[in-house]
């Protein structure tokens, strides 16, 4: 007892110590110093507090992703995952897309360098499925929970650092996934995830559920030993409506909890997402889902056609995506927010930045009927009733790296509701490429943004920094 007590109330501090690389800082944690007197202690900490971690570098080489699909949904689906399977550089990715049976047109699937390849889903018909409620439910929710256990069967465990899993309309921006998951130890039991935006939704699924078509990730660690339950423990929850209820049943079993990732995006929404791009946490954007079911992200193209736009800036600067910062010009009082590498916005008039962050609820809910159906999980704001108080919107145009380093991209101006006020046609930001080191991941700070003096007329200029020690984002 005495001792436990005094492992409670030990206190450790722990250094971080930093090395930068291409895809993730190497992180040691050095000292681990013990206050007071641990005497007794000291064998117990030695032994397995000491050196506490050792040199890590997580690379996309060290996931592995299961994607759940099906012989109906996949060859649609795989323009989706053609927009980010592969295409990073230099790196080829692990996984398999899981079908019940295999697509006739298979040859069309067997391009290993810009998609996965098709696993076929073992039998499950032996399992029970007795969900009646709302929507009926499908029995191939089964199937798909049972991704986790055939990915993790499939694969040879050296090497391997995270499971990832998500369905076919998932895009994953797989940078940013690896940036993330290089904040936790792969050894240790961690299952990472996001709820929905829907609060119905979260509240009928649960808080502690990571939402499938948003994505999760499971550490190695807790993966070999959740395949080995994984079966007997889904025999006991016939009633549940989908894979991920499975999946986050058998965790909890476990005594897991799920870690929150707010960048994994669940997209319960219809119609115009804008709002929720234009104002991303301050974390990386590591998916977005349910793409056929919102406006495509850019106004006058094709979903797929606009995605590609997305992507094409998530190639220059994959961690600054959708990244929001705010600058005043105090000269016009306008408030200006960059959601970089897709939108810009200009508000006519000051707003503070508490509430340039909140969402502004520019879609409809997923659900229909009760009030419940139509609140959120973080925080929103109706657009104004106003037209003239609504920001006028410019979407991106094109970008690029200059030798410099420094990387333009230009937004050019697309929504404006009111015609009294004046707009300038183009916003040209200037940035440089960010790389967060795992500091900066584990507590992430907003930049400053400055408006220029611009040299050409209808255009306005931005260039984004870190703020400084005590910079306050305000008008002042
Ligand atoms: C990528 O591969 C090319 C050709 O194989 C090689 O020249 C280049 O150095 C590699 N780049 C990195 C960052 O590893
Ligand atoms: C696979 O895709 C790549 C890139 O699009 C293309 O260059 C290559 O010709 C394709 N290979 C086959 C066998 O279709
Ligand atoms: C796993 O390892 C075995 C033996 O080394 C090998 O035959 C098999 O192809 C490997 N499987 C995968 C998916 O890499
Ligand atoms: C990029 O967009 C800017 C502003 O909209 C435009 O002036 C420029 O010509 C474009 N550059 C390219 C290479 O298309
Ligand atoms: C869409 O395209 C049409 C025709 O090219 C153009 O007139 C219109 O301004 C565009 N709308 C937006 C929002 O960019
Ligand atoms: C705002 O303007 C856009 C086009 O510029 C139009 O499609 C939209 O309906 C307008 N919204 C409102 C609320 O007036």
């Amino acid at each position: 007892m005495q001792s436990l007590h005094k492992i409670a109330t030990t206190q450790t501090l722990i250094n971080l110590v930093l090395v930068s690389s291409s895809f993730c800082a190497i992180y040691i944690l050095v000292s681990v110093v013990l206050l007071g007197t641990p005497s007794k202690l000291e064998n117990l900490h030695s032994s397995s507090h000491n050196v506490y971690e050792s040199k890590t570098t997580t690379t996309l080489d060290h996931l592995v992703f299961g994607i759940a699909s099906s012989r109906s949904s996949w060859p649609k689906r795989k323009e989706y995952v053609k927009l980010w399977w592969n295409t990073i550089r230099n790196t080829t990715m692990r996984g398999c897309v899981f079908v019940d049976t295999l697509p006739q047109d298979k040859d069309n699937n067997n391009n290993a360098s810009t998609l996965p390849p098709l696993c076929v889903s073992q039998d499950t018909s032996r399992f029970r499925y007795t969900y009646s409620g709302w929507g009926g439910g499908m029995r191939s929710a089964i199937r798909v929970a049972r991704v986790v256990k055939e990915t993790v069967a499939r694969m040879n465990h050296s090497h391997i650092r995270w499971y990832v899993f998500g369905d076919d309309d998932t895009l994953f921006f797989p940078q940013n996934v690896v940036k993330t998951l290089c904040k936790y130890d792969h050894r240790l039991w961690y299952y990472v995830g996001a709820n929905s935006e829907s609060y119905k939704q979260t509240w009928f699924f649960g808080f502690g559920m990571g939402f499938g078509g948003a994505g999760f990730a499971i550490s190695s660690s807790l993966a070999t030993v959740l395949v080995k339950v994984f079966d007997s423990c889904i025999e006991r929850y016939p009633e549940l409506y989908g894979s991920d209820a499975r999946v986050y049943a058998c965790i909890t079993e476990l005594g897991v909890g799920l870690t929150h990732e707010p960048g994994f995006h669940q997209v319960d929404l219809r119609g115009n997402a804008f709002g929720l791009l234009a104002a991303h946490p301050l974390t990386p954007l590591l998916s977005l889902h349910h793409l056929d079911n919102i406006d495509p992200i850019f106004p006058n193209m094709t979903i797929i056609k606009a995605l590609q736009h997305l992507y094409e800036a998530a190639k220059v600067d994959s961690q600054r995506l959708l990244q929001q910062t705010v600058c005043y010009d105090k000269r016009l009082s306008w408030t200006i927010s960059v959601s970089w590498g897709y939108a810009a916005q200009v508000f006519h008039n000051h707003l503070s930045l508490p509430d340039v962050v909140r969402v502004q609820k520019t879609f409809k809910h997923w659900t229909r009927g009760t009030a419940l159906a139509d609140q959120f999980t973080f925080d929103t704001k109706e657009l104004h009733t106003d037209p003239c108080r609504r920001p006028t919107i410019f979407y991106l145009e094109n970008l690029s790296r200059g030798e410099d380093g420094i990387i333009i991209s230009n937004y050019r101006k697309s929504i404006q509701n009111c015609s009294s006020n004046v707009a300038p046609e183009v916003i040209r930001v200037a940035s440089s490429k960010l790389e967060l080191g795992i500091k900066q991941l584990l507590a992430q700070r907003r930049h400053c943004c400055d408006v220029l003096p611009s040299s050409v007329s209808d255009q306005m200029e931005i260039a984004i920094r870190e703020c400084k020690e005590d910079e306050l984002i305000s008008m002042q």
